[in-house]
Protein backbone atom coordinates (compact mmCIF):
# COMPACT_ATOMS: atom_id res chain seq x y z
CA UNK A 1 0.00 0.00 0.00
CA UNK A 2 0.94 3.67 -0.19
CA UNK A 3 1.85 5.37 2.54
CA UNK A 4 -1.55 7.43 4.04
CA UNK A 5 -3.79 4.83 1.77
CA UNK A 6 -6.37 3.62 3.78
CA UNK A 7 -7.36 -0.53 2.98
CA UNK A 8 -11.00 -0.76 2.77
CA UNK A 9 -11.00 -4.02 4.52
CA UNK A 10 -8.49 -6.22 6.35
CA UNK A 11 -8.75 -9.98 4.59
CA UNK A 12 -9.58 -12.38 7.28
CA UNK A 13 -10.58 -10.08 9.62
CA UNK A 14 -13.98 -8.21 10.40
CA UNK A 15 -14.21 -5.08 11.57
CA UNK A 16 -16.77 -2.43 10.76
CA UNK A 17 -16.09 -0.15 7.79
CA UNK A 18 -16.05 2.72 9.51
CA UNK A 19 -13.81 1.68 12.35
CA UNK A 20 -11.80 0.83 9.81
CA UNK A 21 -11.60 3.75 8.03
CA UNK A 22 -11.60 6.49 11.46
CA UNK A 23 -8.62 4.10 12.60
CA UNK A 24 -6.44 4.76 9.33
CA UNK A 25 -7.39 8.09 9.43
CA UNK A 26 -5.75 8.62 12.95
CA UNK A 27 -3.02 6.93 12.93
CA UNK A 28 -2.03 8.40 9.65
CA UNK A 29 -2.56 11.62 10.99
CA UNK A 30 -0.35 11.57 13.78
CA UNK A 31 -2.87 9.89 16.27
CA UNK A 32 -1.99 7.24 18.59
CA UNK A 33 -4.58 4.41 18.58
CA UNK A 34 -6.16 2.46 21.84
CA UNK A 35 -8.21 -0.16 21.11
CA UNK A 36 -10.69 -1.82 23.92
CA UNK A 37 -13.37 -3.67 23.65
CA UNK A 38 -14.23 -7.36 25.30
CA UNK A 39 -11.95 -10.51 25.55
CA UNK A 40 -11.83 -12.25 22.47
CA UNK A 41 -13.32 -9.42 19.95
CA UNK A 42 -9.88 -9.27 18.24
CA UNK A 43 -8.03 -6.68 19.61
CA UNK A 44 -4.81 -8.12 19.85
CA UNK A 45 -4.68 -9.63 16.63
CA UNK A 46 -5.98 -6.27 15.15
CA UNK A 47 -3.34 -4.55 14.56
CA UNK A 48 -0.81 -7.67 13.49
CA UNK A 49 -3.36 -8.32 10.44
CA UNK A 50 -3.59 -5.00 9.32
CA UNK A 51 0.13 -4.44 8.92
CA UNK A 52 0.89 -7.25 7.19
CA UNK A 53 -2.32 -6.71 4.93
CA UNK A 54 -0.50 -2.94 4.85
CA UNK A 55 2.56 -4.51 4.29
CA UNK A 56 4.28 -2.51 6.78
CA UNK A 57 6.68 -4.17 9.84
CA UNK A 58 5.19 -4.60 13.02
CA UNK A 59 6.50 -5.40 17.00
CA UNK A 60 4.39 -6.40 19.19
CA UNK A 61 5.29 -5.46 22.78
CA UNK A 62 3.66 -7.72 25.55
CA UNK A 63 2.85 -5.18 28.18
CA UNK A 64 2.73 -7.80 30.95
CA UNK A 65 6.71 -8.95 30.94
CA UNK A 66 7.14 -4.89 31.37
CA UNK A 67 8.56 -5.49 35.06
CA UNK A 68 10.59 -2.60 35.36
CA UNK A 69 10.60 1.27 33.72
CA UNK A 70 14.21 0.40 31.94
CA UNK A 71 12.37 -3.33 30.36
CA UNK A 72 11.18 -1.15 27.16
CA UNK A 73 14.66 0.24 26.20
CA UNK A 74 16.77 -3.42 26.61
CA UNK A 75 18.72 -5.32 28.91
CA UNK A 76 22.24 -5.70 30.22
CA UNK A 77 23.60 -9.20 29.62
CA UNK A 78 26.83 -10.74 30.04
CA UNK A 79 28.75 -12.01 27.25
CA UNK A 80 32.16 -13.96 27.30
CA UNK A 81 34.97 -11.63 26.58
CA UNK A 82 32.98 -8.33 26.48
CA UNK A 83 31.85 -8.22 29.75
CA UNK A 84 28.62 -6.96 30.52
CA UNK A 85 26.64 -5.18 27.57
CA UNK A 86 23.50 -3.24 27.00
CA UNK A 87 21.06 -4.83 24.48
CA UNK A 88 18.46 -2.60 23.06
CA UNK A 89 14.75 -4.11 23.11
CA UNK A 90 13.55 -5.10 19.14
CA UNK A 91 10.64 -2.17 20.69
CA UNK A 92 13.58 0.97 20.31
CA UNK A 93 15.22 -1.17 17.13
CA UNK A 94 11.63 -0.44 15.70
CA UNK A 95 10.67 3.34 16.76
CA UNK A 96 13.67 4.06 14.21
CA UNK A 97 12.08 2.44 11.30
CA UNK A 98 8.64 2.74 9.29
CA UNK A 99 6.44 0.49 11.15
CA UNK A 100 3.24 -0.12 13.53
CA UNK A 101 4.52 -0.90 17.01
CA UNK A 102 1.24 -2.75 19.16
CA UNK A 103 1.57 -2.03 22.86
CA UNK A 104 -0.70 -5.15 23.83
CA UNK A 105 -2.18 -4.93 26.83
CA UNK A 106 -0.73 -1.71 28.32
CA UNK A 107 -2.69 -1.97 31.46
CA UNK A 108 -0.87 -4.99 32.25
CA UNK A 109 1.89 -3.27 33.28
CA UNK A 110 2.00 -0.68 36.49
CA UNK A 111 1.59 2.85 35.36
CA UNK A 112 5.04 3.72 36.95
CA UNK A 113 6.63 1.62 34.06
CA UNK A 114 4.51 3.45 31.52
CA UNK A 115 6.79 6.73 32.15
CA UNK A 116 10.01 5.99 29.71
CA UNK A 117 7.44 5.99 26.41
CA UNK A 118 5.16 9.51 27.84
CA UNK A 119 8.16 11.03 25.65
CA UNK A 120 7.89 8.72 22.93
CA UNK A 121 4.19 9.37 22.40
CA UNK A 122 3.77 12.76 23.02
CA UNK A 123 4.53 15.33 20.27
CA UNK A 124 8.15 15.54 20.76
CA UNK A 125 8.36 11.32 19.69
CA UNK A 126 11.54 11.30 21.17
CA UNK A 127 13.24 9.95 24.31
CA UNK A 128 16.60 10.02 25.72
CA UNK A 129 18.02 6.84 26.34
CA UNK A 130 20.84 6.42 28.90
CA UNK A 131 22.04 3.07 28.07
CA UNK A 132 22.44 3.75 24.29
CA UNK A 133 23.86 7.13 25.92
CA UNK A 134 21.83 8.77 23.07
CA UNK A 135 18.23 10.37 22.14
CA UNK A 136 16.29 8.08 19.86
CA UNK A 137 14.23 9.46 17.69
CA UNK A 138 10.71 7.82 16.48
CA UNK A 139 10.51 7.85 12.75
CA UNK A 140 7.90 9.98 11.07
CA UNK A 141 6.02 6.60 9.51
CA UNK A 142 6.24 4.73 13.34
CA UNK A 143 2.49 3.66 14.19
CA UNK A 144 1.03 3.13 17.68
CA UNK A 145 -1.53 1.48 18.91
CA UNK A 146 -2.05 -0.24 21.76
CA UNK A 147 -5.09 -2.72 23.50
CA UNK A 148 -6.34 -2.78 26.98
CA UNK A 149 -7.89 -5.71 28.33
CA UNK A 150 -11.33 -4.75 29.64
CA UNK A 151 -13.91 -6.65 31.55
CA UNK A 152 -15.55 -7.86 34.94
CA UNK A 153 -13.15 -11.22 34.81
CA UNK A 154 -9.77 -9.54 34.17
CA UNK A 155 -7.24 -9.78 37.32
CA UNK A 156 -3.92 -8.31 36.95
CA UNK A 157 -4.83 -5.61 35.24
CA UNK A 158 -4.28 -1.85 36.26
CA UNK A 159 -5.75 1.72 35.86
CA UNK A 160 -4.26 3.85 33.54
CA UNK A 161 -2.84 7.28 33.99
CA UNK A 162 -4.64 9.75 32.64
CA UNK A 163 -1.61 11.35 31.05
CA UNK A 164 -1.22 8.36 29.47
CA UNK A 165 -4.57 7.62 27.90
CA UNK A 166 -4.61 11.08 26.63
CA UNK A 167 -2.16 10.17 24.39
CA UNK A 168 -4.10 8.06 22.91
CA UNK A 169 -7.76 8.07 20.97
CA UNK A 170 -10.05 5.23 22.08
CA UNK A 171 -11.90 2.52 19.78
CA UNK A 172 -13.73 0.09 20.72
CA UNK A 173 -13.91 -3.06 18.92
CA UNK A 174 -16.80 -5.11 18.75
CA UNK A 175 -18.18 -8.65 18.89
CA UNK A 176 -18.92 -9.48 14.91
CA UNK A 177 -22.71 -9.59 13.88
CA UNK A 178 -23.74 -13.57 13.52
CA UNK A 179 -23.12 -13.41 9.58
CA UNK A 180 -19.80 -11.97 10.16
CA UNK A 181 -19.00 -14.74 12.67
CA UNK A 182 -20.31 -17.32 10.16
CA UNK A 183 -18.11 -16.56 7.17
CA UNK A 184 -15.25 -16.45 9.63
CA UNK A 185 -15.67 -19.44 11.32
CA UNK A 186 -16.17 -20.86 7.70
CA UNK A 187 -12.82 -19.63 6.05
CA UNK A 188 -10.89 -21.15 8.76
CA UNK A 189 -12.50 -24.66 9.30
CA UNK A 190 -14.68 -26.90 6.83
CA UNK A 191 -17.74 -26.93 8.66
CA UNK A 192 -21.24 -26.69 6.95
CA UNK A 193 -23.25 -23.49 7.26
CA UNK A 194 -26.09 -24.97 9.69
CA UNK A 195 -23.56 -25.65 12.16
CA UNK A 196 -21.69 -22.60 11.65
CA UNK A 197 -24.67 -20.53 11.99
CA UNK A 198 -25.39 -21.92 15.25
CA UNK A 199 -22.40 -21.60 16.74
CA UNK A 200 -22.46 -18.10 15.73
CA UNK A 201 -26.12 -17.64 17.37
CA UNK A 202 -24.98 -18.78 21.09
CA UNK A 203 -21.81 -16.67 21.02
CA UNK A 204 -24.00 -13.85 20.56
CA UNK A 205 -26.23 -14.78 22.66
CA UNK A 206 -23.63 -15.58 25.65
CA UNK A 207 -22.24 -12.22 24.89
CA UNK A 208 -25.43 -9.98 25.57
CA UNK A 209 -26.19 -12.21 28.45
CA UNK A 210 -22.72 -11.19 29.34
CA UNK A 211 -23.59 -7.28 28.71
CA UNK A 212 -26.59 -7.86 30.59
CA UNK A 213 -24.11 -9.17 33.52
CA UNK A 214 -26.15 -12.49 33.68
CA UNK A 215 -22.50 -13.80 33.07
CA UNK A 216 -19.23 -13.13 34.84
CA UNK A 217 -17.27 -13.69 31.79
CA UNK A 218 -16.88 -13.72 28.05
CA UNK A 219 -14.71 -14.72 25.70
CA UNK A 220 -15.21 -13.19 22.31
CA UNK A 221 -14.78 -15.14 19.63
CA UNK A 222 -12.45 -17.90 21.13
CA UNK A 223 -15.07 -20.58 22.20
CA UNK A 224 -16.58 -20.37 18.76
CA UNK A 225 -13.14 -21.53 16.69
CA UNK A 226 -12.39 -23.73 19.22
CA UNK A 227 -15.98 -25.42 18.83
CA UNK A 228 -15.79 -25.15 14.97
CA UNK A 229 -12.33 -27.16 15.15
CA UNK A 230 -13.87 -30.01 16.89
CA UNK A 231 -16.05 -30.31 14.71
CA UNK A 232 -13.94 -30.07 11.29
CA UNK A 233 -12.10 -32.92 12.77
CA UNK A 234 -15.31 -35.04 13.10
CA UNK A 235 -16.62 -34.49 16.63
CA UNK A 236 -20.39 -34.07 17.28
CA UNK A 237 -22.17 -30.51 17.67
CA UNK A 238 -23.17 -31.87 21.31
CA UNK A 239 -18.75 -32.38 21.95
CA UNK A 240 -17.92 -29.22 20.37
CA UNK A 241 -20.48 -27.04 22.15
CA UNK A 242 -19.86 -29.02 25.79
CA UNK A 243 -15.78 -28.16 25.68
CA UNK A 244 -15.77 -25.14 23.96
CA UNK A 245 -18.89 -23.21 25.53
CA UNK A 246 -20.45 -24.61 28.18
CA UNK A 247 -17.14 -26.27 30.02
CA UNK A 248 -15.71 -22.80 30.43
CA UNK A 249 -18.38 -21.89 33.43
CA UNK A 250 -18.56 -22.88 36.38
CA UNK A 251 -21.07 -25.72 37.39
CA UNK A 252 -20.98 -24.58 41.56
CA UNK A 253 -24.85 -23.93 42.68
CA UNK A 254 -26.29 -26.59 40.60
CA UNK A 255 -29.01 -25.39 38.75
CA UNK A 256 -28.45 -22.09 39.25
CA UNK A 257 -24.96 -22.54 38.73
CA UNK A 258 -23.36 -19.95 35.68
CA UNK A 259 -23.23 -23.10 33.17
CA UNK A 260 -27.00 -24.13 33.80
CA UNK A 261 -27.95 -20.62 32.58
CA UNK A 262 -25.13 -21.44 30.05
CA UNK A 263 -26.76 -24.65 28.80
CA UNK A 264 -30.34 -23.38 28.82
CA UNK A 265 -29.40 -20.66 26.57
CA UNK A 266 -27.52 -22.85 23.97
CA UNK A 267 -30.77 -25.27 24.08
CA UNK A 268 -32.67 -22.11 23.17
CA UNK A 269 -30.61 -21.93 19.96
CA UNK A 270 -29.87 -25.93 19.12
CA UNK A 271 -32.91 -27.45 20.87
CA UNK A 272 -33.13 -29.24 24.06
CA UNK A 273 -32.11 -32.65 22.30
CA UNK A 274 -28.73 -31.79 21.17
CA UNK A 275 -27.13 -31.26 24.59
CA UNK A 276 -28.79 -34.50 26.32
N1 LIG B 1 -13.13 -9.32 14.38
C1 LIG B 1 -12.46 -10.45 14.21
N2 LIG B 1 -12.19 -10.92 12.99
C2 LIG B 1 -11.49 -12.08 12.85
N3 LIG B 1 -11.06 -12.84 13.86
C3 LIG B 1 -11.32 -12.42 15.10
C4 LIG B 1 -12.02 -11.21 15.34
N4 LIG B 1 -12.13 -11.04 16.68
C5 LIG B 1 -11.54 -12.10 17.24
N5 LIG B 1 -11.03 -12.93 16.31
C6 LIG B 1 -10.32 -14.19 16.58
O1 LIG B 1 -10.55 -14.52 17.93
C7 LIG B 1 -9.35 -14.87 18.61
C8 LIG B 1 -9.13 -13.91 19.76
O2 LIG B 1 -8.77 -12.63 19.28
P1 LIG B 1 -7.75 -11.68 20.06
O3 LIG B 1 -6.68 -12.50 20.70
O4 LIG B 1 -7.31 -10.61 19.14
O5 LIG B 1 -8.70 -11.12 21.18
P2 LIG B 1 -8.48 -9.92 22.22
O6 LIG B 1 -9.55 -8.93 21.97
O7 LIG B 1 -7.07 -9.46 22.16
O8 LIG B 1 -8.78 -10.65 23.60
P3 LIG B 1 -8.19 -10.39 25.09
O9 LIG B 1 -8.94 -9.22 25.67
O10 LIG B 1 -8.52 -11.66 25.83
O11 LIG B 1 -6.72 -10.15 24.95
C9 LIG B 1 -8.24 -14.83 17.57
O12 LIG B 1 -8.03 -16.15 17.11
C10 LIG B 1 -8.82 -13.99 16.45
O13 LIG B 1 -8.37 -14.46 15.21
MG1 LIG C 1 -5.51 -9.59 23.51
Amino acid sequence: MNWGENLLDVPGFYIEEQTLRVIQDYMFSGFHILLSGNPGCGKTEFGQVWAKAYGLPYHKVNSGAIRSPRDWFGRWEFREGKGTIFVPSKFIEMIEQPGLIIIDEINRTTPDNHNPIMNILDGNREVYVEELNRMVHVHEKTLFLATRNIGRQHTGTFHLDHALEDRFQEIRLLLPPESAIIDLLQKRYPINTEDARQIAAITRKLNDMYEEELLSKTMGLRPALAAAALLARGNTLKTALTYSFVNRYSHEGGTDSEQTSVIQAIQGVVGYRVLT
